[in-house]
C-alpha cells in the first residue's frame, strides 16, 4: 500500500508514522507537513532513513501541489491528522482554522476522489478529528458516536465541518471512509502549549501554572501511543463508513490533574513535596470554555477489541521522564515565535 499521512511531523501524526513505518515495511508511507510553529522533523529523525519512509514539505490547502503529489504516488489510502489543533489560537486566529482544517481537507477529499472515483475498490480515507465536535457534558454522561455535533470554539468548528465533508464524499461520491473522534492526548513530542507540556516546562523553569477559571474542567486524557495503536486498528478493520470514539477511560479535572503533576514533578526535580504546587496561578478563563470531555469507546472496544495499554500513571511517569530527557527538544521548540505568544496569550 501508498499510504499519505499528513501532519506527520507534529504531535499525534509523529507517533502514527512510526508506528505505520515499522509494523508495515512493505507499505511505502509518505509523510507530508507544512512544518508550521507545531510541526518538528526532530519528532521523525528516528526514522527518516528507512527505505519505506519520506517526507514531503506542503501545504495541504495547495490544490495545485497536493494535486502533483497524488498524481505521482497514487495514495491507496490517507491518514489525516494535519491541522491547526489550540483552542486558544483558533479563539485568536480562527480564519488558519478554517483554511487548514475546512479547506486543506477538503482538497485532499478531492484529490483523492478525482484519483479514484472509477474504483474505489482497496482505498481508504481515514480523518482522524476529535472528541470537541460534539461540544461539552454537565456533570454526567458520555460522548457516543450518535451524540449530536455541538461545537463552541472556531477550532472545533472547523473540525466538526472537516467532519462533515468526509461523511459528505462518502455518501456523495461513494468514497470509503472512516473517522476517529479523540479525547485529550498527552505523551511525548507534544508541543507546549498544551496543558500537561506547557505545565511540565513551566515547573521546570519555576514559572507560573496559569489555570484557567476555578480548574474545575474535565478532560479525559489517553497516552498519544494508544492513540496511534487505535488509528492503526481502524484504517485497517474498521467498518466503512463509520465513525469511532476513542478515548482513555480517564477523566481528570484539570486542578486535580495540575496537582498530581506538581507531586510527580516535586519527586523527580528533588524537590520539597508541595514546591511546585505553589507556582499555580488562577488566571482568567478561556472564553467559550468546554466544561467536560468524557468518551464512551465501548464500539471500539466491542468491534476491535482496543483498550488503553498503560495507565495514566505510567503514561505520565514515561512523559515526564521523556521531557526531562530531552530538555533540548524542549528549548528548541520554545524560543522565538513561541516566546511572542506565550507572552501575548498569558501576558
Ligand atoms: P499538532 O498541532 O501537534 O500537529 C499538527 C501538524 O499539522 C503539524 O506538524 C503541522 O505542521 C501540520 N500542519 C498544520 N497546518 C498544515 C497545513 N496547512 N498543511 C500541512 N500540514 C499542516 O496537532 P496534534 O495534536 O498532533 O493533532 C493531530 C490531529 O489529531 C489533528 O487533526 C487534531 O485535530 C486531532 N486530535 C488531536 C488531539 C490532541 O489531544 N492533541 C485529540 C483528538 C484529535
Ligand atoms: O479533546 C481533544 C482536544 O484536546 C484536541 O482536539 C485538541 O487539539 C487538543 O488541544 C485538546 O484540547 P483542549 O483545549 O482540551 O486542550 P488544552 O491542553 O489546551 O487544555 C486542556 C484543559 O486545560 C482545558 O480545560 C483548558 C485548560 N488549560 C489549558 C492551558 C493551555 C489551562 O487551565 N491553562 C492553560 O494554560
Amino acid at each position: 500500500m501508498k499510504i499519505l499521512i499528513t501532519g506527520g511531523a507534529g504531535f499525534i501524526g509523529s507517533h502514527v508514522v512510526r508506528l505505520f513505518v515499522k509494523k508495515y515495511p512493505n507499505y511505502q508511507i509518505v509523510n507530508l507537513d507544512a512544518l508550521t510553529y507545531a510541526g518538528n522533523l526532530e519528532n521523525v529523525k528516528d526514522i527518516e532513513d528507512q527505505n519505506n519512509y519520506s517526507f514531503v514539505k506542503g501545504d495541504i490547502t495547495d490544490e495545485d501541489f497536493v494535486n502533483s503529489l497524488f498524481q505521482k504516488y497514487q495514495f491507496d489510502g490517507v491518514i489525516h491528522l494535519a491541522a491547526e489543533s489550540h483552542v486558544d489560537r483558533s479563539i485568536k486566529d480562527p480564519f488558519s482554522f478554517a483554511r487548514t482544517n475546512i479547506i486543506g481537507t477538503m482538497v485532499l477529499l478531492n484529490e483523492f476522489k478525482e484519483l479514484w472515483k472509477d474504483n474505489w475498490e482497496g482505498k481508504r480515507f481515514y480523518h482522524v478529528s476529535t472528541d470537541e465536535v460534539y461540544g461539552s457534558l454537565g456533570e454526567s454522561g458520555f460522548f457516543l458516536e450518535t451524540t449530536p455535533y455541538s461545537p463552541n470554539s472556531p477550532y472545533s468548528a472547523s473540525k466538526a465541518s472537516s467532519d462533515h465533508f468526509v461523511r459528505a464524499y462518502g455518501e456523495t461520491y461513494g468514497m470509503p471512509f472512516t473517522i476517529s473522534n479523540c479525547s485529550n492526548n498527552y505523551g511525548p513530542n507534544h508541543f507546549p502549549e498544551k496543558l500537561i507540556p506547557l505545565f511540565i516546562n513551566n515547573i521546570i523553569n519555576k514559572k507560573p501554572l496559569p489555570v484557567y477559571g476555578d480548574g474545575n474542567y474535565t478532560r479525559d486524557w489517553l497516552y498519544v501511543i494508544d492513540h496511534a495503536r487505535a488509528i492503526d486498528l481502524i484504517f485497517h478493520k474498521g467498518r466503512n463508513m463509520e465513525t469511532y470514539n476513542v478515548g482513555g477511560f480517564n477523566e481528570w479535572k484539570n486542578i486535580d490533574l495540575v496537582k498530581l503533576l506538581c507531586g510527580l514533578m516535586d519527586v523527580k526535580l528533588g524537590r520539597n513535596n508541595g514546591e511546585s504546587e505553589k507556582l499555580i496561578t488562577y488566571v482568567k478563563d478561556r472564553p467559550g470554555h468546554d466544561l467536560r470531555y468524557a468518551i464512551d469507546a465501548s464500539k471500539l472496544n466491542e468491534e476491535l477489541g482496543w483498550r488503553p495499554s498503560v495507565t495514566f500513571e505510567e503514561g505520565l511517569s514515561k512523559t515526564i521522564e521523556w521531557y526531562s530527557e530531552n530538555q533540548e527538544w524542549l528549548s528548541q521548540v520554545t524560543s522565538g515565535a513561541y516566546q511572542k505568544y506565550y507572552q501575548e496569550h498569558y501576558q
